[in-house]
């Protein structure tokens, strides 16, 4: 066990969690960025709920939404970390998970501060239906993005997370990688999406995504995609500038996305001058954190029964 708030030593074990040759492309990584990202995406600005202090997804009410379906491997791969390092909270762990996973992708450094609270019931999970739907379009996006206080360009700068991974037909629906290295943190998604010629393609999910079919691919070549929300970002007119802009100036993107990424795990948290977190409902003062719940993956179900705690 870690000295309490030696945030270093969890840093170095996730690090070195993130290789997995028998897992997707080989890294955690992807799907530690996503578990950061939907953590932290259900804040609501204007009713100041929702966010990343709390740890809702170890809930059925918000790990069970088919929006995190798949989130529930990202957190199994954190138990082993969370059992080493008893005294972090899941909410540090892990949006620190995601953090640290860009980085060691190739990623900028993202600012990162501890401190958050781990929910101690489900009472304060915010409702479901915060998170962005791949199948819509320009207007739900800032319908989304605006209700967390994210403007245009911060819209475009964080969907360049679509550098890495995949998606899962089992997850969600749509199927394959946005890159040619979803490992590897770099500006290619907004290139591609610029310079492919992209046409949709229904699955046999039932979902349609927009699909590059290389010609000069082999047989076995899992083509590119990019989904509905992602085209969205190249004919929008507010939207295209940014795609362009980050499309031509990799570390311009990098310096913007690790300022939006920054952001978005702080949403809902306020800190005084020593960086403690000012508006916890832990009356006990921060570092107190849920007990480790189980090693095993729960995916998501819609039953609304009984709250059961998830991972
Ligand atoms: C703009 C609205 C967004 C939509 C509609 C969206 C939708 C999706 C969908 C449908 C998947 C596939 C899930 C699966 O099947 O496993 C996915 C994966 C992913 N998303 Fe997004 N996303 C959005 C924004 C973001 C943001 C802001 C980030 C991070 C900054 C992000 C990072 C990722 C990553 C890293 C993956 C891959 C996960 C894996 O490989 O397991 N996404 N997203």
């Amino acid at each position: 066990m870690s000295k309490i708030m030696d945030y270093e030593a969890v840093r170095k074990d996730i690090a070195a969690a993130l290789k997995k040759p028998d897992y997707d492309d080989g890294s955690l990584g992807p799907v530690f960025v996503r578990l950061a990202w939907h953590s932290s995406g259900t804040y609501d600005l204007e009713s100041d709920t929702g966010g990343s202090n709390g740890a809702g997804m170890r809930y059925e009410a918000e790990g069970g939404d088919p929006a995190n379906a798949g989130l529930q491997h990202g957190r199994a791969f954190l138990e082993p970390i969370k059992e080493k390092h008893p005294w972090i909270t899941y909410s540090d762990l892990w949006t620190l998970a995601g953090v640290v996973a860009i980085k060691a992708m190739g990623g900028p450094d993202i600012p990162w501060q501890g401190g958050r609270t781990d929910m101690v019931d489900d009472s304060k999970v915010p409702p479901r239906g915060r998170l962005p739907d791949g199948t819509q379009g320009a207007d739900h996006l800032r319908f989304i993005f605006y209700r967390m206080g994210f403007n245009d360009q911060e819209i475009v700068a964080l969907t360049g997370g679509h550098n890495l991974g995949r998606c899962h037909g089992d997850r969600s629906g749509f199927e394959g990688p946005w890159v040619t290295n979803p490992t590897r943190f770099s500006n290619s998604f907004f290139k591609l999406l610029l310079e492919l010629d992209w046409k949709p393609r229904k699955l046999a999910t039932g979902m349609t995504q927009f699909v590059y079919e290389d010609p000069d691919a082999e047989e076995d070549e899992e083509p590119l995609m990019m989904l509905p929300t992602d085209m969205a970002l190249k004919t929008d007119p507010s939207f295209a500038p940014w795609v362009e802009k980050y499309a031509k100036d990799k570390d311009l993107f990098f310096d913007h996305f690790s300022k939006v990424f920054a952001k978005l795990i702080e949403l809902g948290i306020q800190r005084d001058a020593q960086g403690t977190i000012t508006n916890t409902d832990n009356k006990m003062g921060g570092y107190t954190s849920a007990p480790k719940k189980s090693n095993v993956a729960t995916g998501p179900s819609k039953s609304k029964g009984e709250p059961r705690a998830r991972l």
